[in-house]
């Protein structure tokens, strides 16, 4: 594996994908990512977030990471892949050490870091992240860079990411099985969030709402900080088994009614007219007619107690102010007609679909949609890791991570 080559891994409930991108360009603190290879195939092996048939896992990860390698004629052997779901759990922790009265060196930092995530996890969970949110430099509160400062006592909070280990274990066995390795885990939320939303954004205030299929996730961000992290446990499998309900069809098709004609809300759509559902998939001789009307309104329904689940766990955060850059929607949900709409609505805020951007070039067109904000955030964390540890993944494979690398990969 060539060292400035990363790889992104997003194992989803519905379709699994992979990124290789190269890093590129003249200044190695700022690369490019260029984005070489791609690969995509549907899956059913995960419920919840959680896999659930390794076997049908596995053969997926090994044809998505092959297209991807195909396709950006290289070959790589770890990956960054993507992990979530409601046994994700944060917490904030506190970080105090003392200073000799000098300058703060990145020696101090790594200790004050080191003291703040030093909790003990039951055997059962393991960390994920250490993002440090602010520093308290002799009791002078909300430093975001104390380096070069001078005091005598330095404390930090950090926000703690954990998980549970098994479903942890379960996506690094079946990345094995296919013949790679995990690098690091990544929670998907604030890998999407690193493609799709800006500084200026995370400064004023925003929620990231990933719609996925097993599940909806949420980020939110304020005055530069991650203050909230959330899995709402409905998502777009939810929408499809109300429909397959409420009209009374197979899921594949009340799935196909979902995504061609789908609206966030009856109104929306003009009630007078019809859709030809066309029956039991290809080369059915039935047809069948629904009013487009019905299948707003189911999808209405569930959508507003999403939404308003979502509305809650923000509105109980007691932020200072409102988000001031509202809602950003990522997922393959994010495709459904009217959202932005009905969004601004239930939200009373400014509310836009999250397409990847951040810094990505080469084929970077491929991944521009919202149901690839995860992946391609995977492929932005890589880089970033890349860059704060100074080294290429080879450094890392061989464990030899410096003193710097060591505190810097708290960050993300
Ligand atoms: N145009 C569309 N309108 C509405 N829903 C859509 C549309 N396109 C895709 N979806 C839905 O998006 C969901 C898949 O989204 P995504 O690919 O983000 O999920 P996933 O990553 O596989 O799931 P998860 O993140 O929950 O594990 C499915 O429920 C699918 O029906
Ligand atoms: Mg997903």
């Amino acid at each position: 594996m060539r060292s400035n080559l990363i790889a992104g891994l997003d194992i989803g409930t519905t379709k699994t994908c992979a990124v290789i991108a190269e890093l590129d360009g003249d200044d190695w603190r700022h690369p490019q990512i260029k984005i070489l290879g791609a690969g995509q195939a549907r899956t059913s092996g995960i419920r919840r977030e959680i896999v659930s048939d390794l076997e049908e896992t596995t053969q997926a990860v090994r044809n998505v990471m092959k297209e991807a390698e195909l396709m950006a004629g290289v070959t790589v052997d770890r990956v960054y892949a993507g992990i979530a779901g409601d046994h994700v759990c944060t917490r904030s922790s506190l970080g105090v050490v003392a200073l000799q009265d000098e300058e703060i060196t990145v020696d101090d930092l790594a200790r004050v870091h080191e003291v703040a995530r030093a909790v003990a996890l039951p055997p059962d969970r393991e960390m994920l992240h250490a993002i440090p949110q602010e520093y308290v430099v002799d009791h002078q509160p909300g430093i975001k860079d104390p380096l070069g400062m001078t005091g005598t006592r330095l404390e930090c909070e950090v926000y703690l990411v954990t998980c549970a280990s098994q479903p942890a274990s379960n996506i690094r066995k079946v990345v094995q099985r296919a013949g790679y390795r995990v690098q690091e885990l990544v929670l998907e939320p604030l890998a999407a969030s690193l493609a799709v939303l800006n500084e200026d954004e995370k400064e004023v205030g925003v929620a990231l709402v990933d719609l996925g299929a097993g599940s909806t996730d949420v980020g939110v961000f304020y005055e530069g900080r991650i203050r909230h992290i959330a899995t709402i446990r409905w998502g777009g499998t939810t929408l499809t088994t109300d429909l397959v309900r409420g009209l009374s069809m197979p899921f594949a098709e009340a799935q196909r009614a979902k995504e061609r004609f789908g609206a966030a809300s009856t109104k929306l759509v003009n009630h007078r007219e019809t859709v030809d559902l066309g029956g039991n998939g290809p080369g059915s001789q039935q047809r069948r007619a629904v009013a487009r009307e019905l299948i707003a309104h189911v999808l209405e329904e569930r959508l507003d107690e999403i939404f308003g689940l979502v509305r809650r766990e923000i509105d109980a955060l007691d932020l200072p102010g409102p988000l001031g850059a509202g809602v950003v929607l990522t997922g393959g949900g994010a495709g459904l007609e009217g959202l932005v709409e009905f969004g601004q609505h239930v939200f009373s805020a400014p509310v836009r679909i999250g397409v990847p951007m951040n810094g990505l070039t080469g084929l970077a067109d491929s991944l521009a949609r919202p149901k690839f904000a995860t992946v391609a955030g995977l492929v932005t964390y890589a880089a970033e890791r890349f860059v704060e540890t100074g080294a290429g993944t080879s450094t890392l494979a061989s464990g030899l991570v410096s003193r710097v690398g060591s505190w810097l990969k708290e960050f993300f």
